[in-house]
């Protein structure tokens, strides 16, 4: 079964002459435990889109199913949808409240969803920091006294702490230098081999997306272009837009 429909979605902001249309009649599925990738230029929409099947923001037409479930029925169906689709956002320092240390910002889904006490909590938390490579001298810690890669480690390990089905990573390694990057998503992969959840990636090079995805959905203007099965083989893509990009990183 499908963890993931997206059917018919839509979303606009704002009215007249603001009117953006940022996505505009989607449809694509995800199987349990793909790896997908979702490519395409600044402004198609891709983080409107992960913040909608993340839960975060209502679509204005159509509909979102995880696990056959509709989770736009109402408010309590997308309320008991966020422990099941975790999403790191483009900009993870932002995701972290600043005030809080990040040993219990970690804490907090285990404490939310699980009712964990606080020994319990504290064990497995120290646990999500090993899994993602952080020192456990780091449990007292604050966001601003981390560098922007382990903020990053933060923000997956609390995200893994929901233990969700599903994971989407926006732009999750922009800004940093390229051995970091390469690292970060080394440990993703790992991540998600150890641990059987789907993953979502989002971002804009189509280079990155063909190395690590089985699944490329191309987006352009709102518009979801083109989904493809990729073994290794570009001419699988069909779409015009599809290969400008295939050819702006040399692979067509
Ligand atoms: N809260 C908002 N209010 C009004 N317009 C918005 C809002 N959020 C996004 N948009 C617009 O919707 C469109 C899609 O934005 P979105 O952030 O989804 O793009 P993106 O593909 O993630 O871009 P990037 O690659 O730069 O992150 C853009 O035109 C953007 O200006
Ligand atoms: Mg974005």
């Amino acid at each position: 079964m499908n963890i993931l429909e997206v059917q018919d979605l839509c979303k606009t902001y704002g009215k007249g002459e603001a009117r953006v249309q940022a996505l505009d009649h989607v449809n694509f599925s995800v199987g349990k435990g793909e790896f997908i990738a979702i490519v395409g230029e600044s402004g198609s929409g891709k983080t409107t889109l992960a913040r909608m099947i993340a839960g975060l923001q209502f679509p204005s037409g159509g509909n979102i199913l995880v696990d056959g479930h509709g989770i736009y029925k109402n408010r309590k169906t997308v309320r008991g949808h966020y422990k099941s689709v975790q999403l790191i956002q483009q900009n993870s320092a932002s995701a972290l409240d600043p005030k809080m240390t990040v040993g219990k910002s970690v804490e907090e889904p285990l404490r939310c969803f699980f009712h964990m006490e606080k020994q319990e909590r504290k064990k497995k938390c120290l646990e999500l920091f090993s899994l993602c490579n952080l020192p456990a001298s780091y449990y007292a810690r604050l966001p601003s006294e981390l560098s922007g890669g382990e903020q990053k480690r933060v923000a997956i390990a609390r995200a893994l702490a929901a233990e969700p089905k599903c994971l989407i990573f926006d732009e999750a390694t922009n800004g940093f230098d390229l051995p970091l990057r390469k690292k970060i998503i080394e440990e993703i992969i790992v991540l998600q081999k150890q641990l059987g959840f789907t993953l979502i990636f989002i971002t804009h090079d189509m280079e990155l997306a063909v190395v690590i995805a089985d699944e490329i959905l191309v987006m352009k203007e709102s518009v979801l272009m083109e989904q493809v099965a990729f073994t290794g083989d570009t001419t699988v893509f069909s779409n015009e837009y599809s290969k400008i990009l295939l050819r702006a990183s040399g692979l067509l």
